[in-house]
C-alpha cells in the first residue's frame, strides 16, 4: 500500500488512540457475518449441552432432555435384527434336525448364520477355513473322516456338549491308557506297535517289528481302534489306517502318542449359544463337505 492510500483510510476510521513510533491500530468494527456466526455458536452449544448428555457429575454425566443414549440405540438397533430374523428363527428350532438342509430358506438362513457363528467361536482351535490344526488335535472338519460321527445328530449332539470336558455332564468321553507313563506296555512292545501303525496307515515300517506289533495291537487297541484299525465313533477312536492325523502319523509322534496318550478337549455349546446358534452352526459345519 503506497503511503497516500494509508492517510486516506486513516482519516475514515477510528484509530484506538494507540501509537507507537507513529505506527497507529485501527479501531475497525468486527464484519457483521462472522459476529452473527459466533451467536449462533454460543446458542447452538448452549442448547446441545442441555439436550445431550454433556456435563460430567460426580457419578454420571446431565442426561440432557432428549434422553439420547448410545448404548439404548445400539440395542434397539440390535433387537430390530434380532426381531426380523425371529420368525426364521423359531422355524429353525421347530425343525427336525435332519430336514433343515432339504428345506431352502432354513437352510441358506441356517448356514449363513452359522458361518458367522463358526467364525467367532469355534475358528480360534479349528481354523477360519474349518480345516483344523494339524498335529494340535483339532480336527479338520471339512473332510469325511469323523472321530465322533458326521451326520446332522452327531455334529448337533458333538457341539451342544463338548468333548471331555469337565462342564458338560453329557460331554461325549473316551480316554486311550497312557500305555507307556503307566507302564501297561514296555518299551519293545511299544516300538513293536508303533511300527505296526506305520503300516496300517500304509507307512515305511520294519516288518518284523511289525508283525510282532499286531499281537500287541489285538490286545491293546483294537477294542478301540478296532482289528482293522479302522477307529470307533462310538469312543472317538480315530481310524489309524489312512492318512489322516490328528496328532501327527510320523514314527515319533505315534510313540508319544502310544507312550502318553492324548486328550482333546473341546468346550461345550450349549448354554453359550441359543438353541438357534448351535442349530445354525451344526448346519454350517455339516455343509462344509463331510457331512453324512
Ligand atoms: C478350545 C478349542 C475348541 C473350540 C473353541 C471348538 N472346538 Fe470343536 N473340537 C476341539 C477338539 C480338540 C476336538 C477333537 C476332540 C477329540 O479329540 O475328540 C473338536 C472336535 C469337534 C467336532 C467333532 C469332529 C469329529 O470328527 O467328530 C466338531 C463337529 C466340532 N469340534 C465343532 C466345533 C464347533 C462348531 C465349534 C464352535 C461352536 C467348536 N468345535 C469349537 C476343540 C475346539
Ligand atoms: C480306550 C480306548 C483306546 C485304546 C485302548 C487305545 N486308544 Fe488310541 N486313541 C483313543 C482315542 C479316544 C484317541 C483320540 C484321543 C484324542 O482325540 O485326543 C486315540 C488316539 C490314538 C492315536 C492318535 C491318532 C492321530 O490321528 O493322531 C494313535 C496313534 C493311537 N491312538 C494309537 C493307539 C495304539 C497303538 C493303541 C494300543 C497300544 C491304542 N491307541 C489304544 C482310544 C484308545
Amino acid at each position: 500500500m503506497c503511503a497516500k492510500q494509508v492517510k486516506k483510510e486513516a482519516a475514515q476510521v477510528e484509530t484506538t488512540g494507540h501509537s507507537w513510533d507513529g505506527i497507529e491500530e485501527y479501531n475497525n468494527p468486527l464484519p457483521r457475518w462472522w459476529v452473527w456466526i459466533l451467536y449462533a455458536c454460543i446458542v447452538w452449544g448452549i442448547w446441545y449441552s442441555i439436550a445431550y448428555p454433556a456435563w460430567p457429575l460426580v457419578t454420571q454425566a446431565t442426561q440432557g432432555y432428549l434422553g439420547y443414549d448410545n448404548r439404548q440405540a445400539v440395542a434397539a438397533e440390535i433387537k430390530r435384527f434380532d426381531d426380523a430374523n425371529a420368525e426364521i428363527k423359531a422355524k429353525l428350532i421347530a425343525a427336525p434336525l435332519t430336514g433343515i438342509a432339504g428345506n431352502d430358506e432354513l437352510n441358506q438362513y441356517a448356514t449363513a448364520a452359522g458361518a458367522a457363528v463358526f467364525k467367532t467361536w469355534c475358528a480360534q482351535c479349528h481354523g477360519s477355513g474349518a480345516a483344523g490344526v494339524q498335529g494340535k488335535g483339532y480336527p479338520n472338519l471339512t473332510d469325511n473322516d469323523w472321530l465322533w460321527g458326521g451326520d446332522m445328530e452327531s455334529i448337533y449332539t458333538t457341539i451342544n456338549h463338548g468333548i471331555r470336558n469337565t462342564t458338560d455332564a453329557d460331554a461325549r468321553y473316551s480316554e486311550m491308557p497312557k500305555f507307556g507313563a503307566d507302564q501297561l506296555l514296555d518299551e519293545t512292545q511299544i516300538g513293536q506297535v508303533v511300527e505296526y501303525v506305520l503300516q496300517l496307515s500304509g507307512q515305511e515300517h520294519d516288518a518284523a517289528l511289525a508283525s510282532a506289533g499286531q499281537t500287541v495291537f489285538t490286545d491293546n487297541c483294537a477294542a478301540c481302534h478296532m482289528e482293522d484299525g479302522s477307529g470307533d465313533r462310538a469312543q472317538g477312536a480315530p481310524a489309524l489306517n489312512d492318512a489322516i492325523w490328528l496328532y501327527g502319523g510320523d514314527r515319533e509322534t505315534i510313540h508319544a502318542t502310544v507312550y502318553g496318550a492324548r486328550f482333546g478337549v473341546m468346550p461345550a455349546w450349549a448354554g453359550r449359544l441359543s438353541e438357534d446358534e448351535v442349530r445354525a452352526v451344526a448346519t454350517y459345519v455339516h455343509s462344509l463337505g463331510g457331512g453324512e
